[in-house]
């Protein structure tokens, strides 16, 4: 008789359920695949009555997940509670303290701890594995630490948070302001019980974390992810930049320069043709580029109970098969710890902001780009409105640097009626 791979579920919401469903569903499936078969021994989650829609029976209840995590008669324990500290941490040390490999989709716990975690696990000879922590049911921490294992990673970028690109979608194509998408997002459940983990880039800032640290061989710092939302982008933005040929997505972008990690997850105008553009509501999209491989692209859900099972459960057989990868790829005591690249990489900006509608408005504005170094590529003026003219300018490539020195010798100009709106266009095929 082949011995069966035990689990200790801690959290039964969405993921939990969903884990559970498929473990009723398929257990003789994933049996044969695996060679043995995997069963859950215990649970735990905060309230013991609640009608979760799936049978318990026959499973062990744990109020206290550090107990569950304890326990002599499991293998793996499975963290789908959330949080980047409290429970899920104590839980998840207390596992690997007593021995069990560990099951996570909790980015932000690893963004957070993930080094140390890993090297406590791996001190021992255990894994942690979190594919569905980035990006739900897309395998793309598979497709990073097996796949790609022999390339180096020259960028990864990626939408990986759905609800962000619901609502800027929703503004584009159905004309809705940012705070009616928001309320929308809102009305179907879609944000995260704080919502600036969502539109503040937060959730996605913790997934590229952990996508840089498996790229670059480098410990997970998401201190280092520069953050910006996507609550200052207009529905004006949105227009302006479909005309010029673009779409506005919330974009991580990782890459490593001469001068160390750069990481950004921030509103970047891409290329309306390039699949990155062509990424409507909430789906995800990774896109990871190697030096051997090319561009690969990775597109699907990056939520809900489904996918973010598939993913877990993923994980899960990889255990029962006898896999072991190091955290993130490589032995977490080789992981370096990079220097903080911010804005390294030179690219196009497009500017945005209203002119004081004088002679010589416009003349002036280039001059301080001119003397920022900074060269126009393309530039409107559109319909005047109550003695203002708003003017677009899309740059060529220029650092971040020279844009914020141009921006300082508009304000000298005093012709500049509105805050200029600066975003980032990422060169993407
Ligand atoms: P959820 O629906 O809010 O469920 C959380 C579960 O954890 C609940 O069952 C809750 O118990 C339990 N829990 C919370 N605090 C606890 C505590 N102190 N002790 C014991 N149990 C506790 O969350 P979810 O959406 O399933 O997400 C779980 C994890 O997956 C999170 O890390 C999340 O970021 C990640 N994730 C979620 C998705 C998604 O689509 N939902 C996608 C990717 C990754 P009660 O039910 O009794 O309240
Ligand atoms: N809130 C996330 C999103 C889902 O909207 O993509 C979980 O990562």
């Amino acid at each position: 008789m082949t011995t069966p791979l035990r689990l200790g579920i801690a959290g039964l919401g969405t993921v939990g359920v969903g884990v559970i469903k498929i473990l009723h569903q398929k257990a003789n499936l994933l049996a044969e695949r695996t060679g043995r078969p995997i069963e859950i021994v215990a649970v735990s989650a905060r309230s013991k009555g609640k009608d979760r829609g799936v049978s318990l029976d026959g499973y062990a209840w744990e109020d206290d997940p550090v107990a569950l995590a304890k326990r002599d008669d499991i293998d793996v324990f499975v963290e789908l509670m959330g949080g980047d500290s409290g429970p899920a941490k104590d839980a998840t040390e207390a596992a690997l303290a007593s021995g069990k490999d560990v099951v996570t989709a909790n980015k932000a716990l690893l963004a957070h701890h993930g080094q140390n975690l890993a090297e406590i696990a791996e001190a021992s000879n255990h894994v942690i594995r979190f594919e569905a922590a980035v990006a739900g049911g897309i395998p793309v921490i598979k497709a990073l630490t097996e796949g790609l294992a022999g390339n180096d990673i020259t960028r990864v970028m990626g939408v990986m948070n759905g609800t962000c690109n619901y609502i800027l979608t929703r503004m584009e194509n159905a004309g809705l302001t940012y705070e009616e998408a928001f309320a929308e997002a809102d009305g179907l459940g879609y944000l995260e019980a704080d919502p600036n983990l969502d539109v503040g880039g937060i959730d996605a800032g913790h997934k590229l974390a952990l996508l840089a640290a498996i790229a670059y061989g480098t410990q997970p710092d998401f201190d280092a992810v520069e953050l910006e939302g996507i609550g200052s982008i207009t529905i004006e933005d949105i227009r302006q930049a479909a005309d010029m040929g673009y779409k506005i997505k919330l974009l991580g972008v990782a890459q490593m320069t001469g001068r160390g990690l750069e990481q950004r997850m921030s509103p970047c105008l891409v290329p309306a043709t390039s699949p990155l553009g062509q990424l409507e509501g909430g789906t995800n999209m990774v896109v990871l580029e190697g030096d051997h491989v090319g561009q690969i692209v990775l597109r699907g859900a990056g939520a809900g109970e489904g996918p973010t099972a598939s993913a877990v459960l993923g994980d899960i057989m990889d255990i029962a098969r006898g896999i072991r990868i190091s955290t993130f790829g490589q032995p977490a005591a080789g992981l370096t710890k990079a220097r903080a690249a911010r804005a390294a990489i030179a690219a196009p900006y497009y500017l945005r902001m209203e002119l004081h509608d004088k002679p010589g408005a416009l003349a002036k504005i280039a001059t301080q780009l001119g003397e920022a170094g900074i060269s126009i590529d393309r530039m409107r003026q559109y319909g005047h409105n109550a003695g203002a003219a708003p003017v677009l300018i899309v740059t060529h490539k220029t650092t971040r640097n020279a844009v914020e020195d141009a921006l300082k010798g508009f304000d000298r100009t005093g012709v500049v009626a509105t805050k200029p709106v600066v975003i980032r266009i990422e060169t993407v095929e």
